[in-house]
């Protein structure tokens, strides 16, 4: 088995970046800036935008945090992102997922202007990852991809498994699968007998958020196993799949943590870019 390596190649995606970034500020005379917007203080996005804000600063983008209380109404959320969505300082805004209850996150994020979407979430993108066009792609699926890419793991013609239909994670990465001519499989919480399906598999992405659900005895041998979860339990952090006993019969697994984690980070990292760019030639 062979792990899959998050920490080491979001790093050489990292390095990249800070080359664009270099760039850019030599040509444009301009720093890249990405606003991060969270409600309220639940403890995982905080911790989850603090690396986000850390890994800007090390590629030299500036980051402007916003803080909201989770008492401001629907309207104040609102007028902050539409601030930030005409504010030529600003090349990115992130919305911190999820909102605290009672808040419309598609409401707000069909604020924020195509070409600052940072998380590939509005219908702009989503229609041009769907048309296979060049648009900005949610940075975990990117991730995903990126590192198989780093370990030479092709996926035209392989059978992919996902399991989880997020908007942030399983629906795009069914398309990326899809433009990259796998035959992918998405399965979500009514999927029945889902074993028989993740069986099947050459690659299976877990990314449901149910700590340990990916069981040995639900994949085949030499299976590729891609772990999304990241679950806060009596055993620490664990993913979505039981490592300890897939490991010996994967092909390759990523661990949890410093598999896609890191990814995510560096993707964001990396759109943060393509959004200052796409910004230049408006
Ligand atoms: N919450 C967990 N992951 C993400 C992400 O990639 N983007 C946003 N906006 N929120 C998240």
């Amino acid at each position: 088995m062979i792990l899959l390596d998050g920490k080491l190649v979001s790093n050489i995606v990292k390095d990249n970046v800070k080359q664009k970034v270099d760039e850019i500020v030599s040509k444009y005379n301009k720093v890249p800036t990405l606003a991060v917007v969270m409600v309220g203080n639940n403890p995982a996005s905080a911790v989850y935008v603090r690396n986000k804000i850390k890994a800007c600063e090390k590629v030299g983008i500036k980051s402007v945090h916003v803080v909201l209380d989770e008492t401001i109404s629907q309207q104040e959320l609102e007028n902050k992102i539409k601030e930030l969505a005409v504010d030529d300082e600003i090349n990115g805004i992130l919305v911190q997922l999820p909102l605290p209850e009672g808040f419309d996150s598609d409401s707000a994020i069909r604020l924020i202007p195509q070409n600052k979407d940072v998380d590939g979430l509005t219908k702009g993108n989503v229609a041009d990852l769907v048309l296979g066009e060049k648009g900005i792609v949610p940075c975990t699926p990117l991730g995903v991809m990126d590192l198989l890419k780093h370990y030479n793991i092709e996926v035209s013609g392989k059978r992919v498994v996902i399991i989880g239909r997020s908007m942030l994670v399983g629906k795009p990465l069914f398309f990326l699968m899809t433009n990259a001519n796998a035959t992918v499989t998405l399965c979500h919480s009514k999927t029945k007998n889902i074993a028989e399906i993740t069986k099947e598999a050459d690659i299976v992405v877990c990314a449901l958020g149910k700590a340990k659900f990916l069981k040995e005895e639900m994949v085949k041998d030499g299976a590729v196993i891609v772990d999304v979860g990241i679950n806060k339990t009596e055993d620490g952090l664990v993913g979505d799949a039981d490592f300890d006993t897939l490991k010996e019969k994967a092909s390759y697994i990523t661990p949890v943590p410093g598999g896609c984690g890191p990814m995510t980070v560096a993707e964001l990292l990396n759109n943060t870019v393509d959004c200052f760019y796409k910004q230049q030639t408006k």
